[in-house]
């Protein structure tokens, strides 16, 4: 993962940096730093933690000079230490900064250690800082030095140099990794995406992969891997909101929560043409060539495919495969058996994600990104783009992209099964007036944080528990295990309900915690015989259910309940006090909520 940044032509290079920091600090939060070229000489600030410790070291020493480049960093190679922080500087000459793994970093340093380049750090990064050094050494000029060790190189990248020997430019370079470059009045910019130069500037290149730059206050130069010129694109991005604020909640994880209503209004209408029509911004042409789709996406995201498979083969009869992305790139899948491949991401940027998607594209399939982050690289390369309009989303657990994926995703089955005549018109219209009643149940739904409160409190108590659904609460299952786990460190699993009888159901001991998601479908009876059976080992079943589902489970105290719905949007639904119960036991833990251990929001790493 891991955030770059970089600044030329700017006199408060530093401050400005740190700015542009604040917005990636999303990518990592194992430590960070800062280097500008002052008086011709590197000078270089760095501090393990969250940014608000480089910030203090930069209220102590302030760093002048208008060329800079800075880094979060999410520890990939080497532990989390000082001398792993980026920038990572060579011979007070070259510092550098890099995103992503460069996966022959061992032989690379070996062979410079041979040569007498002495490395200060365990991170694969720091070859980039030698091997512009050693190029430099052998006459090369910026261009020609970029060139050779793009050839040398291996893995993902999206990387800045600042040299003393090119004091007035930054040498930029991308691969798999996102990188654009920010052109102001009198500065350009770069940053691993563009909601970090927001507050610089709209107008920004997109580098292609295997593109370098080089970057100086006036002009950008693009060239391709072979050294041969390359014009990119300039866009104009949407305006930022700016650094998104609290807006007076305890943590950005509980005002997503509350943005659920707004999310998901916002992506609905996203789906709908200007008559109110549900028809997923596709021609019906192009919904009708959908013969068989594999879905992609990593975590959460996967989790909302898993739902959608329920939701696209009942509607539209159209076969779906969910796979883990990360998985599926590398595993030869037989891709010919379906016409489309769909990549879910909130960030649009993890690279599993992106790298399952090329790899289907690269076998013929069409391919439709469902991304929250408009202009990332997966809305970028697919065929089709099916926004969410959930808004940023900071805190790490994904929760209103949660929500927001699965409006979109039913949205899309029912215009599916329309286009393809396996639903009528009617059926279409009842379900499209279902989903639009969603923001208002989940207002209603957010008002459980007060019933919630002492269940999360004596949940945190506890050292494992289990998450048990049936039919499209599985997933659910999957993803509430996922959410507290994640937040509160707590071991949990989730399984399908059905599937307890064949093995989990060893795991029941006395006091266990079963979180138990039930909708009033047609499979309750049997869903809550399951239950029935855990509890009779000894498991403490939490009900999150319908108000219609309580009477079902009567051997159940503890129970959590949302209003009546439409069996179709219960995960949906449902999902809201599974989100706030992970999020309220989190608190009480006592754990960094926004920012959990050892993770980062958006994954550009493989
Ligand atoms: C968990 C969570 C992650 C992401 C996953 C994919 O709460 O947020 O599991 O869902 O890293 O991220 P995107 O959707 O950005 O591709």
């Amino acid at each position: 993962m891991c955030g770059i940044v970089g600044a030329v032509g700017h006199d408060q290079c530093g401050a400005v940096l740190l700015d542009a920091l604040k917005r990636l600090e999303y990518r990592g939060y194992d430590s960070s730093g800062i280097v500008t070229l002052h008086g011709g000489k590197i000078d270089l600030r760095r501090a393990v933690g969250k940014l608000v410790h480089l910030e203090a070291t930069l209220a102590a020493r302030r760093l002048d000079g208008n060329v800079g480049i800075g880094h979060t960093r999410w520890a990939t190679h080497g532990g989390v230490s000082e001398d792993n922080a980026h920038p990572h500087v060579a011979a007070n000459r070259v510092s550098i900064v890099h995103n992503g793994i460069i996966e022959n970093h061992r032989t690379i340093r070996k062979r410079l250690e041979l040569a007498g380049y002495e490395f200060a750090s365990d991170t694969d990064s720091e070859v980039l800082a030698h091997l512009f050094l050693e190029a430099f050494d052998a006459g090369l000029d910026a261009v020609r030095a970029t060139k050779s060790i793009l050839a040398e190189i291996e893995g993902a990248y999206a990387f800045a140099i600042l040299a003393t020997d090119y004091p007035n430019q930054l040498i930029v370079a991308r691969n798999a990794s996102p990188l654009a470059v920010g052109i102001g009045d009198e500065a350009c910019y770069i940053g691993s995406d563009a909601l970090a130069l927001a507050h610089l500037t709209r107008k920004v290149i997109y580098l292609k992969d295997d593109d370098f730059a080089l970057v100086s206050a006036d002009n950008v130069a693009i060239y391709q891997s072979d050294g041969s010129p390359a014009n990119r694109e300039t866009v104009i991005v949407a305006a930022s909101p700016g650094i998104v604020d609290k807006g007076g909640y305890r943590h950005f994880m509980e005002k997503e929560i509350h943005e659920q209503p707004d999310a998901i209004a916002h992506s609905l209408a996203a789906m709908t043409d200007n008559k109110g029509q549900l028809t997923a911004t596709m021609q019906v042409d192009d919904l009708r060539a959908i013969t068989g789709i594999v879905m992609l996406a990593a975590g959460t995201s996967h989790y909302a495919t898993q739902v959608a498979r329920y939701w696209i083969e009942t509607l539209a009869k159209v076969p779906v495969v969910c796979e883990v992305a990360s998985e599926y790139r590398y595993r030869n899948p037989v891709a010919s058996a379906f016409s489309t491949a769909v990549a879910i991401s909130q960030s649009g940027e993890s690279l599993d994600t992106l790298m399952a998607l090329r790899h289907a594209s690269s076998c013929g399939l069409h391919t439709i990104g469902l991304i929250n982050v408009p202009g990332s690289t997966i809305a970028r390369e697919s065929d089709f783009v099916l926004p969410t309009r959930a808004g940023p989303e900071i805190g790490v657990a994904s929760t209103k992209a949660f929500t927001a994926q699965l409006t979109v995703l039913l949205s899309f089955a029912v215009a599916l099964g329309k286009a393809k005549g396996t639903i009528d018109t009617e059926r279409a219209a009842q379900i499209h007036s279902q989903i639009q009643s969603l923001p208002g149940l989940v207002g209603r739904a957010l008002s459980l944080f007060d019933t919630i409160r002492p269940i999360a409190h004596s949940l945190s108590q506890a050292r494992s528990a289990l998450y048990l659904g049936r039919g499209t609460l599985y997933p659910l299952a999957l993803e509430g295990a996922l959410k507290l786990k994640e937040l509160s460190y707590i071991h949990a699993e989730g399984f399908a309900s059905g599937e307890m009888k064949h093995g989990p159901i060893a795991l029941i001991e006395e006091g266990l915690p079963i979180v138990a998601l039930l909708a009033a479908d047609e499979i309750m009876a049997k869903a809550s015989n399951n239950l029935r059976e855990a509890a009779a080992r000894g498991g403490q079943i939490i009900l999150i259910t319908e108000e219609r589902g309580v009477n079902e489970v009567d051997f159940v105290n503890t129970v959590i309940t949302v209003p009546n719905v439409d069996p179709l949007l219960a995960p949906i639904l449902l999902a809201v006090p599974a989100q706030i119960l992970a999020y309220l036991t989190a608190v009480e833990k006592g754990t960094d909520v926004d920012q959990p251990r050892n993770l980062a929001k958006s994954v550009t790493v493989e």
